[in-house]
């Protein structure tokens, strides 16, 4: 090799280094299912600072702003803080900029007390609070789907001083942030690695075996090298007029339930959004309810017929285990491919797409011989302004991808009618 090629070959690879989008297309984290009361979490793991450390997040697919926890030794020699009047202050306030000296305060200059930075609102939403805190940009490293370490240098998060109880599943250090606006992960990552701006999660429902986390266009193979992405229904993305495009929320538009094929008598104008009121309504899609929460008038619905079509097939019903309604002796229900063998439940969309829900995804086990309808009633614990938010325990072994640029939802439904699950991505990219 002479020196000019040698030469040239080393320009190119420390290029490949700092600018890693030249060759990155998908990126993979593991999502791991975690039990926790009262709300299951899906934890992930990224890379972050200098030097490089293992951060564990919850997993939240409507947040807007990714955050960590700064308050027990965030160290790190590449943090950043976010100045006032900066381009990364501008890119990600939403109404004004805060601006703030040591915001947390604390000893100067460290994470989360740094003067003249600016202050952005995000929220726990397992522990139902507001977190809050500076702007700052940090080195991430993440895993392409081809087995490379890709680094970036710039990816911002809010440093949040919280109580650790909050919450979080054990070990958990903040959130990673899902939503469909700009701050929010994917459009992060899409930026920094020249990615698509679509992402997908398929969430594992063992506690031991992981699902996946792909950023960008895929292909997203599992180990039974089968394209998940080839075997998709599509439907629009929706956005709800009071909010508009600034939040994170990603709605689709559900105007009919039909249990076992029989359409659950619900107005569809109790289904979209503004109703009740304004802000409310619409079907969202979230990993932070552990299962689908409905408003009274939906669920009630859906409850009424669900239990006259289990009458006819003479399925035994039991006392209700709260929070469910809906209960059943499971040692007279047949088991298949896709869990009891029951009536489908089946969320059918205004642009003709179906979200079938079988046994496996709308029964859950409490107790040895009790399975319940896994949908919960909006209450205290379990609250939402959605008629219906389509919440964990209905994900798991469902591939979704959100194709933020197209403004649509690909969706798989069950996983387990094609002999595969979301475990099956863990062993081919871990
Ligand atoms: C930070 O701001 C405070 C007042 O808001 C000031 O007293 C302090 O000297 C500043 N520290 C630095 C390092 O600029
Ligand atoms: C379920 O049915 C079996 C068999 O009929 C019975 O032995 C059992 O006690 C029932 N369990 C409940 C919770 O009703």
């Amino acid at each position: 090799m002479n020196f000019k090629l040698l030469f040239f070959s080393c320009l190119l690879l420390s290029v490949t280094n700092i600018y890693p989008s030249i060759a990155a297309k998908t990126l993979f984290l593991p999502v791991t299912k975690v039990l926790h009361s009262p709300r299951n979490q899906y934890v992930t793991v990224v890379k972050q600072r200098t030097p490089l450390i293992s951060v564990k997040l919850t997993v939240d697919l409507g947040l807007e702003y990714p955050w960590v926890i700064c308050d027990h030794g965030y160290v790190s020699s590449t943090y950043k803080p976010a100045h006032c009047g900066s381009a990364q202050c501008s890119f990600a306030k939403h109404i004004f900029e805060n601006c703030q000296d040591c915001y947390h305060g604390g000893t100067i200059n460290t994470p989360g007390c740094n003067n003249n930075t600016c202050v952005i609102d995000s929220f726990n939403t397992v522990g139902q609070r507001s977190v809050s805190g500076e702007l700052f940009q940090d080195v991430v490293t993440l895993k392409s789907a081809d087995g490379r370490l890709l680094s970036s240098p710039n990816l911002l998060f809010v440093c949040s001083f919280t109580d650790p109880f909050a919450g979080l599943a054990s070990g958990v250090k903040g959130i990673a942030a899902l939503g469909r606006t700009k701050v929010a992960l994917p459009s992060q990552l899409a930026v920094a690695f020249g990615l698509d701006r679509k992402f997908a999660i398929c969430l594992s429902s063992s506690t031991t075996s992981s699902g996946a986390l792909f950023f960008g266009k895929g292909p997203y193979n599992n180990t039974k090298l089968f394209d998940v992405s080839k075997a998709l229904t599509y439907t629009s993305l929706l956005t709800n007029p009071a909010y508009g495009k600034d939040v994170g929320f990603y709605y689709i538009g559900v105007k009919s339930i039909k249990v076992n094929g029989k359409l659950v008598p619900v107005d569809s104008k109790y289904l979209s959004f503004g109703y009740p009121v304004p802000h409310t309504g619409g079907t969202s899609i979230t990993t932070t309810q552990p299962y689908t929460v409905m408003q009274h008038w939906v669920y009630y619905a859906v409850v009424e017929v669900f239990v006259e079509e289990m009458e006819k097939i003479n399925i035994p019903r039991v006392a209700d285990v709260a929070p469910f309604e809906g209960c059943y002796n499971s040692t007279h229900i047949a088991r298949t491919a896709v869990g009891p063998a029951l009536p489908s439940i089946d969320f059918v969309m205004g642009d003709g797409a179906i979200w079938r829900i079988h046994g496996a995804n709308s029964m859950v086990q409490v107790a040895e011989d009790v399975l319940c309808l896994a949908f919960i009633k909006d209450g205290e614990d379990f609250s939402t302004n959605c008629a219906i938010d389509i919440g964990g325990y209905q994900l798991e072994d469902n591939f979704l991808q959100f194709d933020i640029a197209n403004n649509r939802l690909g969706f798989s439904s069950s996983l387990l009618s094609k002999q595969t699950s979301c475990s099956d991505f863990n062993l081919k990219y871990h």
